[in-house]
């Protein structure tokens, strides 16, 4: 068998990536269950997929999915910072899956590492936050007319996507697993959640109860951060630009308030909006010494960095993932893994148990696109209803609760509309 290649930080911690994918495979029972019947049935034969996703422990028991299905595979990251050197070891020695991945990388090796995954000439593409889709738009092509379809992971890339899609640029059709309920829902909010506390406790260790924790953005992510904080017994402030989502923190018990109102009394400032330089120029010229800034939305962009180096007149790292920012006046501000998701940065990313239901959700949706999905128009579509009420059916049942049926009587009474006061 030829060597598998790849780029990737250090094949020596392969055995330790190993230990780290079976560890999260315990916790990914519906991910488990799709993995028996894709080795058994091998649906995705022939298929070559390119995906362009975080190379974490949940990703390679993806990995291993698709593989067992039949595919042929080829993985880059996802953002600079995300990928685990251990994990990318381990899918390149022990999974055959060639992997382009260096956690710290440059944003040139980033795209470099993209075009090697594209080098695959897949048929269908995995994406989280459609770099890889848009690479392949932009750059490469001559690789379109091979192409049946890809899926999307997560809010931001949906919302390019959709963008593409609006001015006719996109090329073949996207399924939006980010939008299917047994994702987001999930995902989204417990898992951003959890992951974002525990990457501003491991990269500042300080004490978050009688704190007070702003939230910019009340989206699924935002929720999450929100509730996990409190947890925390931080007094939590949302900022909000919808009027319905301000609402509904106001009635969740969060104090709603803008942000420049907020920062001048946080002490720290969680962006979760998928949105550009929420966090500002005037934001710095208020905010309290010592102030902790992190991002938990896809891109870098949401903290306005640039505009913090301008202002700042020195800058140190006094511990791993902190940047310590001093202004003119004395104030300092932490930032946290250079304004890249923190959750993924500094901790390890989504706890293995929500990543179970995207990535049931993905790998059944790279099986319907590839048996069912060459007639789609190119545009995004949502993960077909019967695939998300799947894995709601088998992550329940993989937890072991068990829910009522409709009786008969019931059924009819809930279709008909004769029944009144
Ligand atoms: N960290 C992770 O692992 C992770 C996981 C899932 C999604 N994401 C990313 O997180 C971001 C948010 O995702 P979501 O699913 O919560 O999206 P969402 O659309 O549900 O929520 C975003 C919210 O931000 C608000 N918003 C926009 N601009 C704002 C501003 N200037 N100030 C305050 N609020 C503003 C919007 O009104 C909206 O309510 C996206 O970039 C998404 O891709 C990250």
């Amino acid at each position: 068998m030829a060597a598998v290649t790849g780029d990737i930080k250090d094949l020596s911690l392969a055995d330790a990536g190993c230990a780290r994918i079976d560890w999260a495979l315990q916790e990914m029972p519906v991910v488990r269950g799709i993995m028996r019947r894709f080795a058994e049935r091998r649906p995705l034969q022939g298929l070559r997929i390119s995906a362009c996703l975080h190379i974490t422990a949940e990703t390679a028991n993806l990995a291993r999915t698709l593989v067992a299905g039949g595919a042929e595979l080829a993985l880059c990251a996802s953002n600079p910072l995300s990928t685990q050197d251990d994990v990318a070891a381990a899918l390149v020695s022990h999974y055959g899956v060639p992997t382009f991945a260096i956690k710290g990388e440059s944003t040139e090796v980033y795209y470099q590492h993209i075009n090697a995954a594209l080098d695959h000439r897949p048929r269908i593409t995995l994406d989280d936050g459609a770099d890889l889709v848009s690479e392949l738009h932009k750059t490469r092509t001559q690789l379109l007319g091979n192409m049946i379809g890809g899926t999307e992971e997560t809010t931001t890339g949906v919302m390019r996507l959709r963008a593409m899609a609006r001015d006719r640029a996109l090329k073949f059709p996207i399924v939006a697993v980010n939008d299917a309920m047994t994702k987001h829902l999930f995902d989204n909010r417990y898992g951003t959640g959890q992951s974002t506390l525990d990457g501003v406790i491991r990269a500042t260790n300080i004490l978050l109860a009688g704190k007070t924790f702003a939230v910019a953005g009340y989206g699924w992510c935002g929720r999450g951060i929100a509730l996990r904080a409190r947890g925390h017994g931080a007094d939590v402030i949302v900022t909000e630009v919808e009027p319905l989502r301000a609402l509904e923190a106001a009635m969740d018990g969060y104090r709603v308030m803008p942000l420049l109102e907020a920062a001048a009394q946080s002490d720290f400032i969680i962006t979760a909006t998928g949105d550009k330089h929420v966090v500002d120029s005037r934001h710095y010229a208020v905010m309290k010494d010592g102030c902790v800034l992190a991002n938990s939305g896809h891109f870098n962009v949401e903290i306005n960095i640039p505009a913090l180096e301008a202002m700042a007149v020195a800058k140190h790292r006094p511990r791993p993932y902190v940047e310590e920012y001093e202004l003119p006046d004395g104030r300092r501000i932490r930032l946290l893994a250079e304004g890249r998701l923190v959750n993924l940065a500094a901790a390890e990313g989504h706890p293995s148990a929500v990543m179970d239901m995207s990535f049931a959700n993905q790998a059944l949706a790279v099986e319907y696109l590839w048996t069912q999905g060459r007639d789609l128009a190119p545009e995004v579509h949502p993960v077909p209803a019967e695939i998300d009420g799947e894995v709601a059916r088998l992550k329940l049942a993989a937890m072991g609760l068990a829910i009522d049926d409709l009786t008969t009587e019931q059924q009819n009474y809930l279709g008909s509309w004769r029944e009144g006061t």
